[in-house]
């Protein structure tokens, strides 16, 4: 097998009880509300707004040959730019003051999966920094259409899931830009391993993110309740 194979197999396997854990069992029973959703998008800003620039980072810490894809890798840090506006853009659309979540600080979860993979990526090995982003693009593949039917059949408008429909699509592409990454630039042993510890960290570290969403809403954690308290407060515009 080549590396994107073994990088495909080991996700394969680390998300295997993806299905079970609570907040895709919550889709699953009807248990998931438009109020997880408000959360989860207040989540998603705090870390996608990180991730464009931590990639073109990336692409600094490369050494000789491993730059021969950078003026790709760059394209894709470009495309995945302003997806952290599109996430404040759902979340009024919804009824909330974005505000509130983009001034608010990211729940502890959303921070360390954010920062466990910049670490990796400063402190470890830059090619690291791929594991994580092949699993949140597969993520987006494998479980957005799942959460958009269930929005759906909460009433949720499509104008309040753009996020979630761009990566449901644009993922399919970036998931294969991935795998271009693995086969060419991790070619030796050890890099693969740095590669499948990062992505693993990321695949554990993204579920407690999730469950801290759940949390956060059915507990009434201070972050939920001060967006929670701007509901219905501001505009909600009738189109995108
Ligand atoms: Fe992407």
């Amino acid at each position: 097998m080549n590396s994107a194979e073994l990088v495909r197999e080991a996700w394969l396997e680390a998300t295997a009880e993806y299905d079970s854990i609570p907040f895709f069992s919550a889709i699953a029973n009807g248990n998931f509300t438009a109020n997880h959703y408000a959360m989860l998008l207040r989540e998603i800003y705090h870390n996608t707004h990180e991730n464009p620039e931590a990639f073109a980072r990336m692409t600094g810490l490369l050494r000789g040959d491993q730059r021969k894809l950078n003026k790709k890798i760059l394209r894709h840090s470009w495309q995945e730019s302003g997806h952290d506006q599109m996430a404040l853009d759902d979340l009024a659309r919804l009824g909330y003051d974005p505000g509130a979540a983009r001034d608010g600080r990211a729940l502890w979860a959303t921070e360390a999966f954010t920062a466990f993979t910049s670490f990796q990526m400063e402190r470890r090995n830059p090619l690291a920094f791929l594991g994580y982003v092949y699993h949140l693009e597969n993520v987006a593949t494998s479980w957005g259409p799942k959460l958009g039917r269930c929005l759906h059949s909460l009433g949720i408008r499509p104008e309040a899931m753009s996020f979630l429909m761009e990566h449901s699509e644009a993922d399919i592409t970036h998931v294969k830009f991935n795998e271009e990454y693995f086969r060419e630039l991790v070619t030796q042993e050890k890099d693969l391993e740095d590669v499948l510890y990062g992505l693993r960290g990321a695949v554990r570290l993204y579920s407690l993110m999730l469950q801290s969403v759940i949390d956060a809403v059915d507990q009434g954690w201070p972050e939920w309740r001060a967006l929670d308290g701007t509901f219905r407060k501001t505009a909600v515009p009738t189109c995108p």
